[in-house]
């Protein structure tokens, strides 16, 4: 953990660029692609592609002079310590294919986990051909549906990172703006062209008829399954969207209209606006769903100008609420995901997860809550289609370091290990935090957190160094949250007094 923020934090000039400079002034390495995946919590991946010898160390680095901000990344020292150490600390070689990613989704084949999610990113057939190739197994198209769509410019808005990074992404966008005709011809070609491929067909009617009847056209055009939009926030006039998500009959009902329209598999995608899923999830299965998708965007409002007093995005001087995406949404998604794969009365059904799936590690706890695939939307608005080989690379290497023989053995593992409630939780021990003085440079932020936000257990000596008040401190790690230097660590446990 400590090594990746150190390797994040040395790379956070490097911009990712398209077509690099640094790769292609390197000729013998491939820089960018080794900084990607340090950047998508990859680095164990970037070091064992790295071959015995490298020609850093004696190197003038011109991919540094190269870089589109020159000198400013300091690649040669970053690929220099993926060769000197993690590389050493490799315990097992990268696996030669991919046979461990293999699952499936309500029975049909997947390659591997990663699907795209329904919305802009898998909305023609030039996207989805250019994502398959790239890597991904399947795509949940962009929902259709009969209305005629008009679409708000701008439509996005975000909250970023002070390094530009979008760590939340909010969205007024609607539904495909293609004809239902228009895309069950796209659906026929990239079936021609990808038969291996998966192809979700996401819709939205009007009405039973129309959700019959979308089920069936999409079914017989090529879809594999099919996923019910019941949750886009920004389609909630009349009863569509996130609406039908909050309204357990309202969920049953259209499901059993496109059960109606197909055999194929169903997946009812469910909005997280609403305080439990359970009783839309339960209603979906009533109605005929094979699987749950979730989660879709979260209502919000991003910023409000300060002198228009219109919130982000403004469209002629005004805008409205939408849907929020991205990383920051994962913590809400995994929730979602832990309380549908902890309910047995959903047991068997298949939940493909998503909110916030950036780097294989996110998709990965997914699949520890129950996610059986993973949908990604944001972070490909954000990075491309090219974020699949680090998803896909990375967890093949942790199934390989752990000795697990596919992905489906992690599914679920982590459920045992969260409760809905805190009541359960030990409360006779406290972990004092741990400091390490060499790594401390006595700005005294733990001294500050703890004061004005914690119990008052910390001190700073002459030296500026903390000193812990064992009888004041209530183990809450606010001090290990909060230092710049991650000096402080969980440390000694010991029994409560009373
Ligand atoms: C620009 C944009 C358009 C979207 N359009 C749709 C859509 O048409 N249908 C749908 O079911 N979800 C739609 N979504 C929601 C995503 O499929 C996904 O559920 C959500 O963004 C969370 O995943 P993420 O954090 O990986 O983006 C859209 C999301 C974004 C950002």
């Amino acid at each position: 953990m400590l090594t990746k923020t150190l390797y994040r934090s040395d790379m956070l000039r490097c911009v990712l660029c398209h077509d690099a400079p640094c790769t292609s002034a390197c000729g013998r390495l491939d820089p960018a692609g080794l900084l990607r995946s340090i950047w998508f919590d990859n680095e164990k991946q970037a070091a064992a592609r790295l071959p015995v010898e490298i020609p850093c160390r004696d190197c003038a680095a011109p991919c540094e002079k190269a870089c589109v901000r020159p000198q400013e990344v300091p690649i040669r020292r970053l690929i220099l310590r993926l060769q000197e150490e993690v590389k050493p600390e490799l315990e097992v070689d990268p696996p030669a294919d991919e046979e461990r990613l293999r699952t499936e989704i309500c029975g049909v084949p997947l390659e591997n986990p990663f699907l795209l999610s329904s919305s802009v990113v898998g909305s023609t057939y030039d996207m989805c051909a250019r994502a398959f190739e790239a890597g991904w197994a399947g795509v949940s198209f962009k929902t259709i549906c009969s209305l005629d769509i008009h679409e708000a410019s701008p439509r996005f808005s975000a909250i970023t990172s002070d390094t530009g990074t979008i760590i939340g992404f909010k969205n007024i966008e609607q539904l495909s703006d293609h004809s239902v005709a228009e895309n069950m011809e796209i659906f026929r070609e990239l079936k021609k062209k990808y038969p291996s491929k998966v192809i979700l067909a996401s819709i939205m009617g009007q009405n039973e008829a129309e959700w019959e009847e979308l089920s069936r056209l999409c079914a017989e055009n090529g879809a594999d399954a099919i996923e019910l939009n019941f949750s886009c926030p920004n389609m909630a006039e009349g009863g569509l969207g996130s609406d039908i998500g909050q309204i357990p009959e309202l969920v049953e009902r259209f499901t059993a209209s496109a059960r109606k329209g197909t055999d194929i598999p169903i997946l009812a995608k469910l909005t997280p606006n609403v305080a439990n899923m359970s009783p839309a999830a339960e209603a979906a299965l009533r109605g005929g769903a094979d699987g749950i998708s979730a989660i879709n965007t979260i209502k919000s409002i991003t910023g409000v100008g300060l002198h228009t007093y219109v919130p982000e995005p403004a469209v002629h001087g005004m805008s409205a609420v939408g849907g929020y995406s991205g990383n920051a949404v994962k913590p809400i998604g995994l929730r979602f995901i832990q309380e549908l794969g902890d309910n047995p009365a959903l047991s068997g059904m298949h939940l493909s997860a998503m909110g916030g799936v950036e780097s294989w590690e996110d998709a990965l706890e997914y699949i520890l809550l129950g996610g059986g695939s993973i949908q990604v939307t944001t972070a490909v608005m954000q990075y491309g289609y090219r974020i699949i080989e680090d998803l896909k690379s990375g967890l093949n290497l942790y199934l390989a370091e752990i000795g697990a023989g596919s992905i489906d053995e992690m599914r679920g593992q982590a459920l045992e290990n969260v409760s809905d409630t805190t009541d359960v939780l030990e409360r006779d021990t406290v972990i004092y935090p741990k400091f390490n003085r060499d790594k401390c440079i006595g700005c005294g932020r733990c001294m500050i957190s703890c004061s004005d936000g914690g119990h008052q257990a910390i001190t700073l000596g002459e030296d500026r160094r903390p000193r812990l008040n064992g009888k004041k401190c209530v183990g809450c790690h606010l001090c290990v949250l909060v230092c710049p230097q991650r000096a402080v660590t969980p440390g000694r446990k010991r029994v409560k007094l009373r």
